[in-house]
């Protein structure tokens, strides 16, 4: 290449890199400024925010920021959220959020920050939720934030804010959630707010507003919630209007000083919660029957006079009604508990007492789910009424209980606690360990007043919402606070089919998202919630909490890469041409070859199968051609150019590895020959794919075979055969690998069965080859603490412990064991095999549940395989019997039948004669460490079927 030439393309390819790197985006610099300015404002005595001087906010994944995912026009990220949530912070807030202008949540609930709310935060015009509830924010509330047009939802509640309620809030035109209670805002509610046509939750409660309560409040035409409880309208009437506000949930205006008469409601269709308790209303009760949605009526303490109205009979869904302390007469209608169909858990209080009530209409017969309070009325003197006295003796009210939950004996082994792990309460899969996410959740205005009869209803709904199952969600207790709310703690759990038994990093942050964006849908019955803490432990905690959601798109990131590999590339080659130059002069068109060289070895006994070849064989991956799916990746049936058909296991994304590694375990894989062992004929490294030749086993899995899918039964004899196969396959992977091969994942759909039935282990060593990811798509450095296996199948001391050791595979080769025995599935309908047959073995019953498909067998075979199989899933791996062990003993029982074909007489009589029983009952002890045990004492006559080509 002539030199100018050669110049000219370094300067290319350093453009290149520039340009690429110029693609490598980062955040808008004045974002930056503005989180150091907020950050400056803050403290932060748990270092929540340390990493927020390092480096770039959207690409270093800043604590609590999280960005859009492309790139803006401007060329640069830009900040969509701010979740700073329960971090102990305290100090001010900056009025440098105002330049975070592409905000769309901003998250400060639950710390401890002062100050006034700065007004500039109205210059956000993208802003959707600003919360900042739960502070000890003060001043007043800025004008200018009725400028947020796109607010849906403004959280201040908890505060010290006061002053006025702005008239400019009218302008939240797309509002639904105005929540300011618990402050200290004062003056009158202004009419303008009937503006604001899309509000649904309207929660001013526990503040200091006073003049009156504006008729306009009921051209809302939405208002679902209107909570107004502890302020002071002194004097002030409740407008009859309100009766029109057509799709309300809920009235609260408890102790709120107002007079006048109760408008009528009844006109409101799904009304549950009506609270106008503590006032100076008076007048009769209107008589008209209210919503059959009506879970609490609660008008104490009041003024009002008259009679009981009969409206408040029959409504099914009524769990409180209170009429105490008023001044009502005449006769209690016993229709308020007579006839009465409540929906499962009901209960029902009827508080009566303190009023001029003088004689009950019917009969006093309340059922037991209905309290009745009568005290302090004339009734009670009255000597004509039986059994009056216990409904007159004052009673306070005992606490809600959790219906008990099925308290799952799961005592042999408990779960590792170092990870916070804990039994998931109602698996399907008993005694299940995995790590929940804890949530601090708390039910901010419910139309309940009583929850057991709702706890179904609600979890169907959160776990819905979540597209999680049902067991998955578990409260962990309630309990009801001042307000009334509802405060409970939440855990929700990985899905048993999890093997890591935690959710990754994607699925905490896809949980995490719907509760912080508030994305559930809507319920009016629950009412608004409120998210207390969202707390990440244990396997959460490292791992997750500093690099939360980047935001940033898997395209940015390739980008980057790019642009970092391509500067390194060419810095490398210009530092290398460099070198050549000054050292070897003229040799200049060296490095091209050395830099894109492969690295390519030739492993002994197994072909290097090109992509092409690969696609061709399976008609380019053609789904029909498609026979499995396993861990590592999906597997094809194909046909290769020379007829031969075998199985291809093509990785997936997240099993592919380095080169090297790749080629290091092929290399191990292609030394394991055993006529048990599924042999692996090539491999494919090419085009960024990485797949495995395996032979094709025509009889497809034991799995299939044992759950009748094949239509064919295999009998006792066959069974026993496969199971010796089995084991001697696994034997082999112990006692012959150097290094042994511990095969992690045992189980019936892992043990395929050739031509002529001869079992052969599978997938071994993948565990090896497909390494499991950590959060981060990082290969994890300690793999041997990460449990990997199969539900069912996993040995409990290995869950425990984290330690593998050869009995974790005998324990899933006896929970094969027990499947050919009863054609059972591991686990099914929440029963755990091992147990069922344990249980059925000590109770005498073991017959009764041995596989009615696999004809006559001796009873002796069947009854020493049951032990044999139920010792290899003891509790305790010491008492387990050696893989060894396993293939001796089945080839004492297998000579105990009548017809044992000559094949297995061959190789088992290859073995030391000596029977199972002799050579070492588990219990006494004369174990055959693996150490004292000679390879070739044991296999070389057997192996190897397949020789290495
Ligand atoms: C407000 O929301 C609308 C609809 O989502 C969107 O098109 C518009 O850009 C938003 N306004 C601002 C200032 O972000
Ligand atoms: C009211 O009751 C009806 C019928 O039972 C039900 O469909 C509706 O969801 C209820 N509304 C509320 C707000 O609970
Ligand atoms: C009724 O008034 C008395 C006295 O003021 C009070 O102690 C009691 O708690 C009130 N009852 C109810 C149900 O509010
Ligand atoms: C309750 O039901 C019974 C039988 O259906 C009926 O005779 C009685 O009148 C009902 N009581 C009330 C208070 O409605
Ligand atoms: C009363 O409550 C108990 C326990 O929750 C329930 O089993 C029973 O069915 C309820 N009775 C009525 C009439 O609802």
């Amino acid at each position: 290449m002539p030199k100018p030439m050669m110049y000219g393309c370094i300067f290319t390819f350093y453009c290149c890199c520039l340009a690429l790197l110029a693609a490598a985006q980062v955040t808008d610099p004045s974002e930056v400024s503005a989180l150091r300015d907020v950050r400056s404002s803050l403290d932060d005595p748990m270092k929540h925010l340390q990493n927020w001087s390092r480096g770039d906010p959207c690409v270093s994944n800043w604590p609590g920021v999280f960005c859009y995912d492309t790139v803006d026009l401007d060329g640069y990220l830009h900040v969509r959220d701010l979740h700073l949530l329960n971090m102990n912070l305290s100090g001010s807030l900056s009025p440098a959020l105002g330049k975070l202008t592409l905000l769309q949540i901003l998250d400060f609930m639950w710390n401890q920050i002062s100050g006034e709310i700065p007004k500039e935060i109205g210059n956000i015009a993208s802003l959707k939720l600003l919360l900042l509830n739960g502070n000890s924010l003060s001043g007043s509330l800025p004008d200018e934030l009725g400028n947020l047009s796109n607010l849906t939802r403004l959280q201040f509640d908890e505060n010290n804010i006061s002053g006025p309620l702005p008239k400019s809030f009218a302008n939240l035109s797309n509002l639904r959630h105005l929540h300011l209670n618990n402050n200290s805002i004062s003056g009158q509610i202004p009419p303008e707010l009937s503006n604001m046509s899309r509000l649904l939750h309207l929660l001013l409660d526990n503040n200091n507003l006073s003049g009156s309560l504006p008729r306009e409040i009921s051209y809302l035409p939405k208002l679902a919630i209107l909570q107004l409880d502890n302020n002071n309208f002194d004097g002030s009437e409740i407008p009859a209007t309100y009766g029109n506000l057509s799709t309300l949930s809920k009235l609260s205006l408890r102790n709120c000083s107002l007079v006048g008469q109760i408008p009528d409601l009844s006109r409101i269709q799904n009304l549950s919660y009506v609270d106008l308790s503590r006032n100076r209303l008076s007048g009769p009760i209107p008589s008209n029957k209210l919503s059959e949605n009506a879970t609490t009526i609660n008008l104490s303490n009041n003024n009002l006079n008259g009679s009981i109205p009969s409206g408040f009979s029959d409504l099914p869904s009524l769990q409180k009604l209170s009429l105490a302390n008023n001044t009502l007469t005449g006769s209690i209608p016993a229709s308020l508990w007579q006839n009465i169909t409540f929906i499962p858990n009901a209960k029902l209080t009827v508080d009566l007492q303190n009023n001029l009530l003088s004689t009950i209409a019917g009969q006093l017969n309340p059922p037991e789910n209905v309290t009745l309070r009568l005290g302090g009325n004339p009734v009670c003197s009255n000597a004509n009424v039986p059994n009056i006295a216990q409904f007159c003796i004052s009673q306070t009210q005992g606490d809600e209980q959790l219906p008990n939950s099925t308290n799952s004996t799961c005592p042999v082994y408990s779960c590792p606690t170092d990870n916070n792990y804990e039994y998931v309460p109602v698996s399907p899969v008993p005694c299940f360990c995995a790590a929940p996410l804890r949530i601090g959740y708390r039910l901010k205005s419910p139309s309940v007043s009583y929850f057991p009869p709702y706890i179904d209803l609600f979890e169907t709904y959160l776990t819905s919402s979540l597209k999680l199952e049902r067991y998955q969600l578990s409260i962990d207790s309630f309990s009801w606070e001042v307000g009334p709310r509802l405060r409970m703690y939440l855990k929700i759990f990985p899905p048993v089919s999890n093997q890591l038994h935690y959710f990754n990093a994607t699925e905490v942050q896809r949980i995490r998202r719907i509760y912080t964006s508030w994305d559930f849908p809507r319920t009016d019955l629950f009412g608004p919630y409120e998210l207390l803490n969202f707390t990440l432990l244990g396997p959460y905690s490292s791992s997750v909490l500093p690099t939360q959601n980047s935001g940033i798109s898997k395209g940015i990131i390739v980008a980057i890469v790019l642009a970092a590999v391509a500067c390194a590339v060419s810095i490398s080659a210009l530092i290398t041409f460099l070198i050549i130059r000054r050292s070897k002069g003229n040799q200049n068109s060296l490095s091209r070859k050395h830099l894109s060289s492969k690295i390519s070895i030739k492993i002994e006994g197994v072909k290097a199968f090109t992509f092409r070849q690969m696609a061709q064989a399976t008609n380019n991956f053609n789904s029909s051609s498609k026979v499995g799916q396993g861990g590592y990746g999906k597997v094809y049936k194909g046909i290769l150019s020379d007829h031969a058909v075998v199985a291809i296991k093509r990785a997936e994304e997240g099993s592919l590895q380095g080169q090297r590694e790749f080629l290091t375990e092929i290399k191990l894989l292609s030394r394991l020959h055993h006529r048990n062992l599924v042999s692996l004929v090539g491999y494919c490294d090419e085009e960024g794919e990485q797949m495995l030749v395996y032979e094709f086993m025509p009889n497809g899995t034991l799995r299939d075979w044992i759950s009748g899918k094949t239509k064919e039964y295999l009998n006792f004899g066959m069974r026993l055969r496969i199971a010796l196969g089995a084991a001697k396959g696994i034997l082999y992977l112990h006692t012959e690998a150097n290094p042994p091969v511990y095969h992690r994942d045992i189980k019936a759909s892992n043990i395929l069965l050739d031509s002529k039935l001869t079992a052969k282990v599978a997938d071994f060593g993948l565990s090896r080859l497909a390494p499991l990811l950590d959060e981060e798509g990082a290969v994890p450095h300690h793999v041997s603490t990460i449990v990997k296996g199969t539900p069912g199948y996993l040995d409990p001391e290995y869950f425990l412990t984290h330690k593998l050791t050869d009995k974790s595979d005998v324990y899933s080769l006896g929970v094969v064991f027990l499947e050919l025995l009863t054609g059972m599935q591991p686990i099914s309908h929440g029963k755990n095999i091992v147990r069922e047959v344990n249980m059925a073995n000590q109770s005498g019953m073991m017959f009764s549940i041995i596989d009615s498909k696999m004809g006559s067998y001796p009873s002796e075979c069947i009854e020493k395989f049951v032990t044999l199989a139920l010792m290899s899933c003891d509790d305790k791996p010491d008492r387990r019997p050696s893989m060894l062990d396993v293939v001796r003993e089945l080839e004492s029982i297998l000579r105990m039948m009548p017809e044992t074909d000559a094949l297995f007489s061959d190789t088992a009589s290859m073995y030391s004669s000596k029977s199972f029983a002799e050579s070492s009952s588990y219990a006494s002890r004369e174990r055959y460490p693996s150490s004292t045990v000679s390879g070739s004492d044991l296999i070389s006559g057997v192996v190897p079927t397949i020789s290495p080509r």
